[in-house]
This record gives C-alpha cells, sequence and structure tokens, in this order.
C-alpha cells in the first residue's frame, strides 16, 4: 500500500519536465518490475515465464477495478489505438466525432469507413474545441449510431463530461479515448461503452501497455471484425477456424506482451493504492499553480478553470507573436513542454515539484520582461 506522500516522493526524474501529456517517465516501481521480470524470461524455467504471464491477468483485473468494471470485459492492447481500432472497425451507421480528436481517432475513423464502407462520419467542429453535451446534442441525427470523444482533449486539456453526454446520446455508444485522463481523474466510466487507454503516459508505465473495456452494449453491437488468434475461446485450434469468442476478448489479435502487462500491473496497483481522487485532488493543485503563473504573467489559458473539467494538461494560448519567445525562455530554462500550432501544453504530474514550479515562474519572469507592449 501507498500513500499520496510516497507515491508523490516517487516521482523521481530531473527536475524540469512538465510533459506528462506527451511522455510519462517509468515509476521506480515500474523499472524494479520490469528489470525483475526481464530476468525471470530470462531463466529458461517455465515457472518463471508462467509466473511473468500471471501479470497479463492481474492489470486486466486492476484496470478493471478502476473502471468499476468486469474483468472478462477488460481486453490488453498494444495502445490506444489498436483498443479503438477494434470499436472503430467493429461499427455500423454514423459516427459522431470531433475534427480536432487525436489522430488515433480520426485517422482510425477514416480508414475503418474507408475499409469497410459502413460507417458515415459525423464531422463536428467545435469552435473551441470543446465537445461539450450541448455541442454533441446539436450535431446528434437519426442516423447517428455512436459517439467518439477523448476524456481529455489533448490539445486543449478539456475534459468531458460522460455522466452529461450519456444523457444527450441516448442508447447510442459512447466510445472513450481516455489516456490523457485514465487514472489521474476519477470519471463516469459506467456512463461509456468503450473505453481505451494505454500507460505511457500518466499511468508511467511505458509503451505498450494499452488496455481496452468492451461494455454490455458494445459487445452487443459491435463485430470483431479485427479479431485474430488470441480472439477465441479455448486453446490453439488445429486444422480448425473457430468464431471469434463472445466475450471481449474477440477484440484481441494476438497474445499479450507479458513484459508490458507486468509493468501495468504495476503501475495501477501504485494508482489504485493512493487512489484515484487523492490523485486527482492533487493534480488538480498543480495545475492550478500552472496557471497562477500564466494569470500572472497575462498568458491566456485554454483549459478550464474548473478543476472537474480538466485533468493535468494547461494549454497556454500566447499572441502569435510571442509563442516562439515563450518556448524559447522555458526551453532555457531547462523546462520540458509541448508546443504546436502556437500552443504551449504545459502537463505537470502529482509529483511536480516546487522546484519545476519555481523554474516555471522564472522562465515566465524573463519571458515577460522581453515583451515588447
Ligand atoms: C488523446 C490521445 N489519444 C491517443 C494518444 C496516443 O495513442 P497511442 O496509445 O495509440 O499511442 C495520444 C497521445 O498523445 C493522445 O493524446
Amino acid at each position: 500500500m501507498i500513500d499520496l506522500e510516497t507515491f508523490r516522493e516517487s516521482f523521481d526524474g530531473e527536475p524540469g519536465y512538465l510533459d506528462w501529456a506527451a511522455f510519462g517517465p517509468l515509476s521506480p516501481s515500474v523499472r524494479a518490475e520490469a528489470q525483475a521480470d526481464t530476468e525471470l524470461l530470462g531463466s529458461g524455467r517455465r515457472t518463471s515465464i508462467d509466473l511473468v504471464a500471471e501479470h497479463a491477468f492481474a492489470a486486466r483485473a486492476l484496470v478493471a477495478e478502476l473502471l468499476g468494471a468486469d474483468t472478462d470485459q477488460v481486453t490488453l492492447q498494444p495502445s490506444t489505438t489498436d483498443g479503438l481500432m477494434h470499436a472503430l472497425y467493429g461499427l455500423s451507421g454514423g459516427l459522431l466525432l470531433s475534427r480536432g480528436e487525436f489522430p488515433a481517432l480520426t485517422v482510425t475513423a477514416t480508414r475503418a469507413r474507408d475499409a469497410l464502407g459502413r460507417i458515415d462520419l459525423q464531422w463536428v467542429e467545435p469552435h473551441d474545441g470543446r465537445m461539450t453535451p450541448d455541442v454533441v446534442r446539436d450535431a446528434l441525427t437519426e442516423e447517428t449510431r455512436a459517439v467518439a470523444v477523448s476524456l481529455v482533449d489533448y490539445r486543449t486539456g478539456y475534459r468531458t463530461d460522460l455522466t452529461a453526454l450519456r444523457e444527450v446520446i441516448g442508447d447510442r455508444l459512447l466510445i472513450v479515448d481516455a489516456i490523457q485522463g485514465f487514472g489521474v481523474v476519477e470519471a463516469d466510466y459506467a456512463a461509456a461503452d468503450v473505453v481505451a487507454a494505454h500507460g505511457y503516459k500518466w499511468l508511467r508505465a511505458g509503451r505498450g501497455t494499452g488496455f481496452a473495456w468492451f461494455g454490455e452494449r458494445a459487445l452487443e453491437r459491435l463485430s470483431p471484425v479485427l479479431s485474430g488468434r488470441a480472439g477465441i475461446d479455448g486453446d490453439l485450434p488445429l486444422d480448425v477456424v473457430p468464431l471469434p469468442a463472445a466475450s471481449a476478448q474477440a477484440f484481441t489479435v494476438s497474445p499479450v506482451d507479458t513484459l508490458a502487462a507486468a509493468r501495468l500491473a504495476t503501475a495501477l496497483r501504485d494508482v489504485r493504492d493512493c487512489g484515484v481522487a487523492a490523485i486527482s485532488d492533487e493534480l488538480a493543485q498543480r495545475t492550478a499553480d500552472v496557471m497562477y503563473f500564466a494569470d500572472r504573467y497575462e498568458l491566456p489559458v485554454l483549459t478550464p478553470r474548473e478543476p472537474e473539467r480538466r485533468g493535468g494538461i494547461v494549454t497556454l494560448a500566447p499572441a502569435p507573436h510571442e509563442a516562439a519567445p515563450l518556448a524559447a525562455s522555458l526551453a532555457n530554462h531547462g523546462l520540458t513542454v509541448t508546443v504546436r500550432s502556437g500552443l504551449v501544453r504545459v502537463s505537470p504530474h502529482v509529483g511536480t515539484g516546487a522546484d519545476t514550479l519555481r523554474l516555471f515562474g522564472d522562465a515566465l519572469a524573463a519571458f515577460a520582461a522581453t515583451r515588447a507592449w
């Protein structure tokens, strides 16, 4: 068991890292587990190989626990996109989504439509990038069969209200890309039908640690068109091709990477033990700290001010001529952030310390000092 203090102290990377929305440096427990399991897989003992393989079930059970779902409905995936591919290729009819979504959704949806010809893409272009319940309500049509959305928008940091979306969409499918929020914000996952995510950012588990949950309605309505040899019940079929499993396991391709599953299980155990509510409250403080400095130096913030409408992302929208000097000042002060299309995305985590925030304040002060008013 670990408490919030121990969890916070486990952030042992260098000061200046404010890019958890891009990549999460691996936690000490994940690194230790990975090293130990690598040794076990080198032993040549069946028991050691089996021991590492057991992490796959543990990872699925922990995902299920955090979602409030059944372990049977959770699959391990190589990435978020892999999970979303299973969902989107399995759809028919209208799929409503924002053009501003991360390519894990937009590219996958387009490829699925082009390949299968039975999906009609209903693009939405919200003026501020936010998929609010009102925006979704106005865009729904009789043909809409599913809505796909990010739990936390990777550009603006807006956190979707899943409960309100469910009320708006009725019994259509709600497919959620949760990578930017899973484990760090509390969400009403029961309102969703599919939740896909990946542990390489906020969970600090490294790449290869994707997962996807398929609820009852999703299992009834999605066809497992990308089902592979892992998506069947029973042992290795010989000389026959069985039907895909009736369960969520149908939405898998090949046996899991057990080392990745071990990293995921370890990371999730830490999150579960610390508690998502405690993590979320603490993260809201760190994002408020970032906003405090932005306000102090009069940098517009795109991210919602209400803690319940954001996760760990704070997006600054400097005036167009100020984006480059701001980015330069941040880099000169040893800060890692994401700068894209004139926006500066700052993403702290629970363990972001006073040293990093001080550097951030210094960088903004230095930038402001050179500002041409
Ligand atoms: C919203 C969103 N979805 C998905 C991903 C990554 O997808 P994958 O897990 O397939 O690499 C990112 C990465 O930045 C993201 O921001």
